[in-house]
């Protein structure tokens, strides 16, 4: 973990948020190639949630909410952590995290020193307006669900579409988390992937069992390795208030997870909600938010199955599966359609102005092709530049020799098994493109 998060910060990928100031716990901010990788990871998600789909639209709610959202929610309620406070020297810490009070008990030599276990809100509170007393307080939002499910009744209204269906969005989730660390994988301020997906009571079972099947597939399909990813059902006693059911899918993180007891843990939560939130929202505005099923003439209040995960938690899984240290390089495997830069083109020598030229043609007519995600590099020797994008992940790199200049052809060099094939400048663009849609 330390070799990855240096790798981030040494090549632009994630900072310490705040650092200039000493940094802000739990904050991480997104550098040039780190925003390029959330990007993509974002697309690949909406792309496989909405777009590919015929059942799921999109939606972006604001953040801030009503604040009685969040009392019909039972966030305010029950959105809580057990916290526990040492006697001594008044550290804080969650109450289920027992490596850590082991850890803490070990500092001070004695096991008699906390407090008792209080219930600790971890919703960012604030206020709406000029003025901040109780009247105009509302939160950050700690989920970006509500602001689906307060909108269920606009979407229906205004799109053709009929359950079973789903409201896909993005957005930035707020937690005071008494504790953070492990990097990203537990901060304060992160965006999320949630879908809200909307079916008749009594199929809720079967649209689980699919969305846990779609969620585990679409981490294979990015290159998550098989051995390192697991779907778990949780016990009745580790599931959130609203929930009916919830299976996670599990990634096997090079740390141990909250509990202590093993390496694998929640990577993403596959919640069955039942017709809690609707329920509750059409309980508190006093007003009936029910579905009619035109098929089945019938009126019901629908079940939701709700895939949620954090971009900067699955950002995490995908750079640790992807993170190799070989006898001569550090290599970050990532999938080709994660990169942040898919192609690095560059003429042989810095010096060689018809190398320079002609290299800066293809790099131009790559940029075009990908979407900006290419690199032209022509520092130092090229040694070191396949070392520089092999660390950032970069499938593939095209350099133009003296060769090129006579046969019209280039080098391409593959990022994971390091061989080179000579390509007609001609033929780069579709052999690329076919390479990253294989
Ligand atoms: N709307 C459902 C919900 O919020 P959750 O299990 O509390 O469920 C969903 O959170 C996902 O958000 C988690 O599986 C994890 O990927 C991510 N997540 C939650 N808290 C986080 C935190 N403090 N830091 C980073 N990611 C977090």
């Amino acid at each position: 973990m330390e070799k990855l998060v240096a790798l981030c910060k040494r090549r632009g990928f994630i900072f310490p948020g705040s650092e200039l100031y000493g940094g802000l716990n739990g904050t991480w901010d997104l550098g040039p190639l780190g925003v390029a990788f959330a990007n993509n990871v974002k697309k690949e998600w909406w792309k496989s949630v909405v777009q590919d789909r015929e059942d799921v639209v999109g939606l972006d709610s604001a953040i801030l909410h009503h604040p009685q959202v969040w009392e019909a929610s039972g966030h305010v309620a029950s959105f809580t952590d057990p916290l526990i406070e040492c006697k001594v020297c008044h550290a804080r810490f969650r109450a289920d995290h027992k490596n850590n009070i082991t850890l803490h008990e070990k500092t001070h030599q004695e096991k008699n020193i906390w407090t008792e276990v209080k219930s600790f809100n971890l919703m960012f509170k604030t206020f709406v307006g000029p003025i901040d007393d109780e009247k105009n307080k509302t939160y950050l939002r700690p989920e970006t669900a509500q602001g689906i499910f307060i909108n269920f009744k606009n979407v229906l209204e205004t799109t053709r579409i009929k359950i079973p269906f789903g409201i896909a969005q993005i957005g930035k989730g707020f937690r005071n988390e008494i504790t953070t660390g492990n990097f990203l994988f537990r901060v304060r301020e992160f965006e999320m992937m949630e879908l809200e997906f909307f079916v008749k009571p009594g199929t809720d079972k079967k649209w689980h069992d699919f969305w846990k099947q779609e969620r585990l597939q679409w981490y294979l399909s990015l290159g998550i390795k098989k051995e390192n990813i697991k779907l778990v059902d949780l016990p009745k006693e580790d599931i959130a208030h609203y929930s009916k059911g919830t299976t996670e899918v599990w990634y096997k993180w090079p740390f141990s997870s909250s509990s202590g007891k093993s390496d694998f843990g929640e990577l993403e939560g596959i919640a069955n909600r039942g017709d809690y939130d609707l329920t509750q929202h059409a309980k508190y505005i006093g007003k009936d938010i029910s579905y009619f099923d035109q098929e089945g003439n019938e009126r019901y209040v629908p079940y939701v199955i709700e895939p949620s995960v954090g971009v900067g938690r699955a950002i995490l899984a995908f750079l640790i599966d992807a993170y190799y240290e070989e006898e001569k390089r550090v290599v970050l495997k990532l999938h080709p359609k994660l990169a942040p830069c898919k192609v690095a083109v560059f003429p042989l020598l810095g010096n060689k102005e018809e190398l320079i030229v002609k290299a800066k043609e293809i790099y131009k007519i790559l940029k075009e092709l990908f979407g900006g995600a290419v690199m032209f590099d022509d520092r130092g020797n090229i040694g070191k530049r396949y070392l520089y994008q092999d660390e950032i992940g970069t499938p593939w790199c095209v350099t133009v020799d003296f060769e090129t200049l006579k046969d019209n052809a280039v080098t391409v060099r593959d990022r994971d098994t390091t061989k080179q094939e000579r390509i007609v400048i001609s033929k780069v663009s579709s052999f690329l493109e076919k390479k990253l849609n294989s």
